[in-house]
């Protein structure tokens, strides 16, 4: 059996983590038994390749220290039991048989619990494929820091805790594989449309490198990182919930019709292609720079209305809008196809480039390195700005403030809030760096005096992904 395709099951909780033991308390406390098992996944941050995944293409992440950590016993009977050591994150009760999963209405946020259900359900739905059903319910109790709507994935650590959580109990083979991409596609029953970048290194994460991730299959291939390089990451403190509205939507849906389109003015047949990458690795079959010239050939115009794609496309509007469409976007009438296209096709030719020079490092060019990484992110962020118009001003003024000190940085995750990745040399670089964000821009921020400064802007070192913990305490 290959050890590195199954969750690592580890006999003892880490008694030196304080959490392990809070939380135990907290759910013995909740539940009045003890725990049988911990599940542990991580936040990630993505160094490079934003809003590819859904297009199918590659992305490098790396999986962070803050996690979800959850307490789990078996019930005797079937009901599910949700709590949060965090008491504004109310409690929730339901039968296993009874999975019912809240879309949030335009404007709100999901209540937290709908992401664990959404992960119990992926696993009912695959033991449902296999002709089995759930055994049982389960109580759980769950412990999270990764700071929420800043762009570190707490929703998808939420999800896969659930998977994980809910695979172990009925004995589903514990393959990275197959959780990160159950994972990927139960939480789209959030309504989000994301790509499975989170999923697949909650669970193939590996501590001291990044990872390249691929897409159908999901696989992961390690990326060291400059032995100097110390990446950090800064909260602009202003929250995006991509659940909460439909800009993240309008783009996975602009990325599609841009392909058909693109499919359709090169004579190719439009109507099944879905992802980029299939019509520019399997259908035209060129490579990311020709792709692109073709885009800036054929995609002409700044703004495509919803009229004029029913025209090309000869769709009427209901069949525009289910082949199409989200529902939560039925009623955009723009859409940027251009500018979507470019930033996607853009920002995998700065993927491609970040992972050879990064795997190309020897010591004597190390400093080399980090500049050439450091234009990357900031070219990164700039279409993401521009083409993609995913930032925040907020953002933008720490992308800006690292740059003036000489450090390249981006957004991560879905932007529109959220948190910075910012590159340095070294942890002397680092500290001053991050002095120079607290002067530059927290101490102008009234409420970042709510925050523990050290949990809003912190160097960040690659770690494992999702662990099971058989709950023996010392
Ligand atoms: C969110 C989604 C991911 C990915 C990023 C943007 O985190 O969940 O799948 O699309 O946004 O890169």
């Amino acid at each position: 059996m290959d050890d590195e395709k199954f969750v690592d099951i580890n006999s003892n909780c880490d008694a030196g983590d304080e959490r392990f033991v809070e939380l135990r308390d907290f759910f013995m406390k909740e539940f009045c038994k003890r725990p049988e098992f911990f599940v542990k996944v991580p936040g990630r941050v993505n160094l490079i390749g934003e809003h590819v995944d859904y297009s199918g293409f590659p992305v490098l992440p790396m999986a962070i220290s803050q996690n979800i950590l959850c307490a789990v016993c078996q019930n005797d009977d079937d009901i599910i039991q949700l709590k949060n050591i965090q008491s504004k994150y109310k409690g929730f009760k339901c039968s296993i048989n009874h999975i019912k999963i809240d879309v949030p209405a335009k404007g709100t946020y999901p209540a937290w619990h709908n992401y664990f259900l959404c992960g119990i359900q992926g696993i009912i739905e695959y033991l449902q494929k296999i002709g089995e059903t759930p055994r049982k319910g389960f109580s759980v109790a769950v412990s999270g820091n990764i700071p929420p709507a800043s762009g570190l994935s707490s929703s998808s650590a939420l999800v896969c805790s659930a998977t994980l959580t809910t695979a172990f109990i009925n004995d589903v083979p514990l393959n990275k594989q197959l959780l990160a991409t159950l994972s990927a596609s139960c939480e789209r029953y959030i309504g989000t449309q994301g790509g499975g970048m989170d999923q697949a290194i909650a669970f193939l994460a590996k501590k001291g490198c990044a990872q390249y991730i691929e897409f159908n299959p999901v696989r992961a291939t390690p990326v060291k990182l400059p032995e100097d390089s110390v990446f950090v990451i800064a909260n602009s403190l202003s929250e995006a919930n991509k659940a909460a509205t439909s800009d993240f939507n309008q783009r996975v849906v602009e990325c599609k019709i841009a392909t058909k389109l693109l499919a359709k003015l090169t004579d190719r047949p439009w109507q099944d292609v879905e992802k980029m990458i299939q019509l520019q690795s399997e259908i035209l079959d060129v490579e990311y720079e020709e792709f692109e010239n073709l885009v800036k050939k054929h995609l002409t115009k700044d703004v495509y209305t919803k009229a004029e794609l029913m025209d090309i496309f000869h769709l009427k509007e209901h069949e525009f809008n289910e082949k199409m469409l989200t529902t939560n976007t039925k009623d955009a009438k723009e859409f940027k196809l251009r500018q979507r296209a470019l930033h996607v096709i853009q920002e995998c030719i700065r993927v491609d480039h970040f992972c050879k020079i990064a795997n190309q490092t020897d010591e004597d060019d190390e400093e080399d390195a980090i500049d050439q990484l450091s234009e990357l992110l900031t070219k990164s962020h700039n279409s993401l700005k521009t083409l993609y118009e995913c930032s925040h001003p907020n953002l933008d003024e720490l992308v800006n403030i690292s740059k003036s000190f000489g450090v390249g940085a981006r957004l991560t995750g879905a932007g529109w809030g959220g948190c910075i990745v910012g590159l340095t040399d070294s942890i002397s670089t680092c500290d001053k760096y991050i002095a120079t964000l607290s002067d530059s821009y927290y101490d102008k921020i009234p409420h970042s005096k709510n925050f523990d400064l050290n949990e809003v802007v912190f160097a960040t070192e690659p770690q494992n992904g999702a662990e099971i913990f058989i709950a023996e305490f010392s």
